[in-house]
């Protein structure tokens, strides 16, 4: 943390506190309350964190405003057009562009943690085939740390990287098994001469009764997939397995309480909500109907894949996201997808409905992320998975931040109390 330059004067109770104020290189100013209530005797309060920097970070920068999203100071629409995901996985942990035998090492080592340890497979048993690949995923990963104890001693850095490598490499294998578990299929093995996306395909699709060619195209909107949900600052799940990692816990332990706090509706689980939501709709004439119930306060009901905590202007993942629905459609001969149509015609009605556009609400990555998926043969259960396969990347890279930091504390927030204050015990024949 650079040296405070500026500070901040809080009047309270009748004293006053200097509180010292930092500047990044980007984005708001902090104003630094670790002594306030050793001074003061006050807390903040902020349920939501909407106030709140919980760490300072050097990998993601969002600006909500411009509708801007860099990893290490790149542009998510230029590493979604120019770059590909094991190359952003490389900048996210490491922070510069590879060289071309960087790039190559780093791929090696992905490519051969790929394959899961034998045993693993009898975990999917337990599971019942309808359980969602979700709870599959939470079960399975959180079991690594029972398979891979030569990889979880975080105090070791090489320990740390070969974790990080394991579980980038090894969840799309668990995100496939899941899947292929839940349709009665047998698992499909990775290989090491295709490419990350591609033997993610290959290890959903393919079968054991004829050969399967990865359509290139498919490919390269799966990796365009990976790379656009990669990370994204100090979101849920990422603040998830920040706390939880505080604790000095088993790192793959960590990844299942993100994988858990993802699928939520609100957060990952919002892919699946909204194809779900795009389907009820059905056709664009009963389009004015959910706006209202959107826009009804009596009504629990919200357009799911519209509105983002941070981006105040258009979520730069729903462009490129919704550039590559078309293409992939057009390729798919799907241009005439219903569900594509009422997401267009939804889309355009919500923005020209001042509702939304006062409060600043417009789709976000998740809104047309579900057709792609949905057009690539994936059921909609296997969005959210399919997105914590790519935040596995960003959930790991907080990870190695936090735990490189030398200030690291565990995180323990206090409260606003509002219960009983103290009573005696009552004897229940007194009751
Ligand atoms: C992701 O944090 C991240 O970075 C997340 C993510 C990532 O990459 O990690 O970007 C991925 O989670 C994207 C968001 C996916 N979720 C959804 O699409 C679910 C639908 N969206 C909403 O649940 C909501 O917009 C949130 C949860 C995304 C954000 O909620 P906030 O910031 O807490 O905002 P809010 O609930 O305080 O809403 C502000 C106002 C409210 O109205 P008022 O009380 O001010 O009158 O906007 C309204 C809300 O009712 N509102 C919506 C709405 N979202 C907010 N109204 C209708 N439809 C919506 N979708």
């Amino acid at each position: 943390m650079s040296e405070s330059k500026k500070s901040a004067t809080l009047a309270i109770n009748g004293d006053s506190f200097e509180l010292p104020v930092y500047s990044g290189t980007a984005g708001p100013d902090v104003i630094d309350i670790r002594k306030l209530y050793a001074q003061a005797g006050v807390f903040t309060y902020d349920p939501g964190f909407t106030s709140t920097a919980s760490c300072d970070s050097t990998i993601t920068f969002i600006d909500g405003d411009k509708g801007e999203l860099l990893h290490r100071g790149y542009p998510i629409d230029q590493l979604a057009e120019k770059s590909h995901f094991l190359e952003v996985c490389y900048v996210l942990l490491y922070g510069e562009l590879p060289s071309a035998a960087q790039l190559e090492d780093f791929e090696n080592r992905v490519t051969r943690h790929t394959m899961l340890h034998e045993q693993m497979m009898y975990l999917f048993r337990g599971f019942r085939r309808d359980a969602h690949p979700m709870a599959i995923m939470v079960g399975v990963v959180g079991a690594l740390s029972a398979f891979y104890h030569d990889s979880t001693d975080i105090s070791d850095p090489w320990q740390r990287e070969v974790a990080s490598v394991r579980m980038i490499a090894k969840l799309p294998t668990i995100a496939a098994m899941a899947y292929k578990y839940s349709i009665g299929q047998p698992f499909v093995y990775p290989r090491n001469d295709i490419d990350y996306a591609s033997n993610f395909l290959r290890m959903c699709f393919a079968v054991p009764a004829e050969d399967y060619e990865v359509n290139p195209i498919l490919s390269r909107a799966m990796d365009r997939i990976f790379t656009l949900h990669a990370d994204h600052e100090q979101n849920a799940s990422t603040s998830t397995v920040r706390l939880a990692s505080s604790s000095g816990a088993n790192p793959f332990a960590c990844i299942a309480a993100g994988i858990a706090c993802l699928w939520g509706p609100a957060h990952g689980g919002a892919n699946q909500a909204c194809l779900e939501m795009l389907r009820e709709i059905g056709t664009p004439d009963r389009i004015p109907e959910f706006i209202a119930r959107a826009k009804d306060k009596d009504d629990p009901f919200r357009l799911m894949g519209f509105g983002h905590r941070v981006y105040k202007n258009f979520d730069p993942r729903a462009k490129v996201m919704k550039q590559s629905a078309d293409e992939v459609l057009d390729l798919l001969g799907v241009e005439d997808n219903p569900t594509l149509q009422v997401a267009k015609d939804l889309e355009a009605a919500a923005l020209a409905d001042d509702y939304f556009t006062d409060k600043k609400l417009f789709p976000n990555v998740d809104f047309y992320s579900g057709i792609i998926l949905e057009a690539m043969g994936f059921p909609t259960s296997m969005f959210t998975p399919i997105f914590a396969v790519s935040r596995t990347v960003g959930w790991i890279s907080q990870w190695k931040e936090m735990i490189a930091d030398p200030q690291l504390k565990i995180g323990r927030p206090r409260q606003l109390y509002h219960g009983e204050t103290l009573r005696d015990y009552v004897d229940i024949e007194k009751r």
